[in-house]
């Protein structure tokens, strides 16, 4: 296994970690913005995917989002499968089945400057958002880039596929490795970034990013009626108030939906039945509905697979945490040497 034994760490590992926090189920704008490449991905690396449920404690607010963590992992870890994740090539686990990354999290605690997290953009914005300030935030959520940095090292990954947002936090997990590496010896590669190349996935609602927290999605395992339902109530371009006025696709949401999810042959014709007001609105929403059902018919049919199955999927999980466990512990042994804890 590329991770394991290579204590010479500025050669690349080839080794792939990326994680999501447990969100339930995933949609369209998570699939072509992550999952999609995290399942390209696998054809040429090694590649670790984690549910990093101890992430998701960072922001607990009450018991309610506590109770719905584990439903949560399983419904995504379902999207993970029918997506194309495939157990038989990849590492796919559940963060807190491998406890050895609360320890390293805490020795890289150790070298890690207070004032560098106190600077993270992403930080910040959630101590706002949590209506909290830096005396009253958990200690947790300001050590949260320190863990995701345990998360990529404990298995020496090199290469980690994130969006834009992410980009700061991969920045300091390689000033932390620096620093670790310069105080007790080589011993982890930097881990880059790579970006994924999605284009921007609009909301139903027109804004500008498809979001679960906006409730302007759709999610991957809704059904055909449910996807129907909900895409009838998009947005289109909102000066176009009468059937018998010409739209404008550049300006409207379906449209840019269309161009990802109809075939590029339907593309065409809702461009120039828009433009001369030969479509009207809510066929044009039909029609995009029925071409997202198509797009998600295969990944529909091996979700439901998996859904009914539910021991396969515990399994799963239970083989990638043991597997994730041999290299971790690998890992924690070479940090105990490198820090005079051994
Ligand atoms: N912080 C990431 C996010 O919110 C999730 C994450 C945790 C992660 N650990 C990671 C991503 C390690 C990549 C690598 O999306
Ligand atoms: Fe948008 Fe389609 Fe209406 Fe044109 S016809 S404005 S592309 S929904």
């Amino acid at each position: 296994m590329a991770a394991q034994g290579s204590t010479s760490t500025s050669k690349a590992t080839g080794v792939v970690f990326s994680g999501m926090r447990p969100t339930g189920r995933l949609h369209l704008g998570n699939y072509l913005g992550a999952l999609e490449n995290w399942v390209h991905l696998q054809d040429s690396y090694r590649c670790i995917y984690c549910v990093v449920d101890i992430h998701a404690l960072t922001t607990i607010e009450n018991p309610q989002d506590v109770a719905e963590i584990k439903p949560n992992i399983h419904e995504m870890v379902l999207d993970w499968l029918a997506a194309g994740v495939d157990p038989q090539r990849s590492i796919i686990f559940v963060q807190s089945q491998v406890p050895e990354v609360m320890t390293l999290h805490t020795l890289l605690s150790m070298v890690t400057p207070l004032g560098w997290l106190l600077r993270v953009p992403t930080f910040k914005d959630k101590v706002r958002q949590m209506d909290e300030t830096e005396e009253t935030v958990n200690y947790g959520l300001v050590g949260y880039p320190v863990l995701q940095t345990a998360d990529i090292i404990l298995y020496k990954a090199d290469t980690v596929p994130v969006g834009q947002d992410q980009l700061p936090h991969l920045e300091l997990a390689r000033e932390i490795v620096r620093r670790f590496n310069f105080r007790f010896g080589e011993t982890f590669p930097e881990p880059q970034a790579k970006l994924t190349e999605a284009p921007l996935i609009v909301g139903l609602d027109g804004q500008q990013k498809m979001s679960k927290s906006m409730d302007n999605h759709v999610e991957l395992a809704a059904s055909a009626q449910e996807t129907t339902k909900r895409v009838l109530t998009a947005f289109t371009d909102p000066q176009r108030l009468r059937r018998d006025q010409p739209g404008r696709p550049e300006v409207c949401n379906v449209y840019s939906l269309h161009q990802l999810f109809s075939p590029a042959s339907e593309v065409g014709t809702v461009h120039q039945e828009c433009t001369t007001a030969k479509r009207g609105c809510v066929d044009c929403k039909r029609h995009l509905a029925a071409s997202i059902n198509n797009y998600l018919a295969p990944l529909r049919e091996r979700r439901e697979q998996f859904r009914q199955n539910p021991d396969y999927v515990r399994d799963i999980l239970a083989d990638g945490a043991a597997k994730a466990r041999a290299i971790a512990q690998q890992t924690i042994g070479e940090v105990y040497q490198r820090m005079g804890l051994a």
